[in-house]
């Protein structure tokens, strides 16, 4: 079969997942090229994928697939459809997030053809305290590239199947503990209330009301993509998790590339 279509299937609220699945999709080259980002919105009808090779970008969330990323590909269907799998972390880890997304893209129709894990900016990274900060960078984004010609080239020469591909993890997934009750904040004197924040909210948890910035802890998935896009650095999120990280998780990880074992 011979592919000239590849899809972009993303969630993406601090735009990492999505810049390395656009870098594969680069990589790979099709003649035509298709994408689905559910960072807004999900999905209002199911969504089927067949002849096209997909790459799904997503972000790891306590190590595993960030849950509002597979509520919104829930539709997502294939027919043996080729899947590139990517999961995107802060430096910590991401523990069985690759293999919650390689269980999932085959419990949906699609054949995993190789996988990959890479590195952005911590969403909890901040000036004190970086972690990972402005990854990814230009190396990153280059072995992505990289990484689609490698895609390409076992699609082009994979007719007779493609192989078993193992990646990391382990069962059961990691089991997380409650949702912190902390949400970002709103310097309510620096705020221009341009409402930036509201619309850029993957889960509509912010909302202006009655000139101040209101925030749902309930509907947060602390992305901080607010703290991250805010115009005039009015969102605040103070973790002490972001100096943890900083004090654990500050030497450099790289890439994790995954191909079938034939
Ligand atoms: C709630 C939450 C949990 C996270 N858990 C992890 C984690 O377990 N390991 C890790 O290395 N990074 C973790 N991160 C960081 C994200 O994986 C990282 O910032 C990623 O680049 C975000 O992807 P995006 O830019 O596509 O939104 C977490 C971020 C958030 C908001």
């Amino acid at each position: 079969m011979e592919y000239t279509c590849s899809h972009l299937i993303c969630f993406s609220p601090t735009r990492s997942s999505h810049l390395i699945g656009e870098k594969i999709m680069y990589g790979i080259g099709s003649e035509r090229t298709d994408k689905t980002d559910l960072t807004y919105e999900g999905l209002r009808k199911p969504l089927r994928i067949r002849n096209e090779i997909v790459v799904i970008a997503v972000p790891v969330y306590g190590g595993r697939v960030a849950a509002t990323a597979l509520e919104r590909m829930e539709l997502v269907r294939g027919e043996q459809t080729p899947a590139v799998l990517v999961v995107v972390y802060g430096n910590r880890d991401y523990d069985d997030a690759l293999l919650e997304l390689k269980d999932w893209s085959v419990a949906h129709g699609f054949c995993p053809i190789a996988a990959g894990a890479f590195i952005g900016e911590h969403s909890y990274s901040r000036e004190h305290f970086p972690i990972a900060a402005h990854r990814p960078d230009g190396q990153d984004l280059t072995e992505a590239v990289d990484f689609g010609r490698k895609i390409r080239h076992l699609v082009e020469t994979g007719a007779e199947g493609w192989g078993e591909l193992v990646v990391k993890g382990n069962y059961p997934y990691k089991v997380n503990g409650p949702k912190t009750p902390q949400t970002p904040q709103t310097d309510q004197a620096v705020c221009t209330l341009c409402g930036f924040c509201s619309e850029i909210c993957p889960v509509q948890a912010i909302s202006v009301q009655e000139e101040r910035i209101v925030s749902s802890a309930e509907a947060c998935i602390k992305c901080c993509a607010c703290v991250k896009q805010c115009p005039v650095h009015a969102r605040i999120f103070n973790t002490p998790y972001t100096e943890m990280l900083f004090q654990k998780f500050s030497a450099r990880r790289a890439p994790e590339l995954f191909f079938p074992q034939r």
